[in-house]
């Protein structure tokens, strides 16, 4: 592996699901394979679970870890080729990533979608710029469309959670008052597609994936039947893909409760809007999985900077 920016550059799944919660019990038992090496964490976006556990992650590997808040504090990058930069942008991402390159060993870089430009946020120019110039591996904290780091996490807790060999896997959507991007949901979608399970979408008509990515997917309109039997409900908003980036309802009749919860385990990325998104009730109540979700974040970006440390 080369670099990490999709879930399609996990070579296994499985097996990287095992050797993560293996490195969970004995998190420091590669904690020479960083020596005297580093990781630059570039963030262009907010985060807490991210920039911690991808710092800890890192450490554990015996790292040295250089953390920049490249959105406020980096130059205006410009990423089109040939451009007469005489406007906003003062540095070329062809310059940037080569620099970067000669300070690390390893460049993480968390990019949203900006969610005004379809085809400008599915060309990743920020992270796909990296990949392009940089001389070392690039990390997707997450970009445009994806969160890869957020899927093998998700994967962890999964396993560490499973409870029959085919589950119930739901992805519901649920209302939030601003439009988010959709790379935690489509990371989520083509990991699940890797997975021995009984996958279904179920959100209002109109908030449709990329249907590249929910290809061969069950799509259920009727969430309440969607639930019916899961044993894993996975909740997440996302706006609309079709009317790109609008928020098209914040029916709070899709808002998770424990009554639509039943018996299955809840899930979530976090951040969380509570009472938005779901209910204080389940949040507060032991069928949440989300803070195992955030615990396991530590060792999806262990396992993904092991790998690539060893390629070095
Ligand atoms: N889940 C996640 O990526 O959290 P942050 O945005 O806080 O990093």
């Amino acid at each position: 592996m080369k670099h990490y920016l999709t879930v399609s550059d996990i070579e296994s799944l499985p097996d990287w699901v095992d050797e993560a919660i293996a490195l969970k019990k004995d998190p420091y038992q590669f904690e020479g394979l960083g020596k005297r090496k580093t990781i630059c964490l570039l963030f262009f976006n907010n985060s807490l679970r991210t920039r911690l556990s991808t710092q800890k992650a890192a450490m554990q590997l015996g790292l040295d870890v250089m953390i920049m808040n490249f959105g406020n504090e980096g130059w205006a990058l410009e990423y089109g080729d040939g451009t007469i930069m005489d406007q906003g942008t003062s540095e070329h991402i062809k310059e940037a990533a080569q620099v970067v390159s000669e300070y690390a060993d390893i460049v993480a870089i968390r990019a949203f979608a900006g969610l005004v430009d379809k085809e400008k946020d599915e060309s990743e120019e920020v992270i796909t710029g990296f990949a392009n110039y940089a001389t070392i591996p690039v990390v997707n904290m997450e970009s445009s469309v994806g969160h890869p780091l957020q899927a093998l996490a998700d994967a962890i807790t999964l396993k560490e959670n499973e409870i029959k060999i085919r589950p119930k896997v739901v992805l519901s959507w649920a209302p939030h008052p601003k439009a988010l991007p959709h790379a935690v949901a489509n990371s989520f979608v083509e990991m699940m597609r890797m997975q021995d399970a009984d996958f279904v979408i179920t959100h209002p008509k109109g908030y449709e994936l990329n249907p590249r990515l929910t290809q061969g997917c069950q799509i259920e309109y009727d969430q309440n039947k969607a639930l019916e039997g899961a044993d894993f409900v996975y909740v997440k908003n996302w706006s609309s893909y079709s009317d790109y980036g609008k928020v098209l309802s914040k029916d709070t009749d899709w808002t998770i409760t424990e009554k639509k919860l039943g018996h299955a385990k809840f899930m979530h990325c976090l951040p969380v809007r509570r009472n938005m998104i779901v209910e204080d009730a389940v949040l507060d109540g032991k069928q949440s999985l989300v803070v195992q979700q955030a615990k396991n974040r530590v060792f999806s970006a262990q396992i993904v900077l092991k790998k690539l440390l060893e390629n070095i």
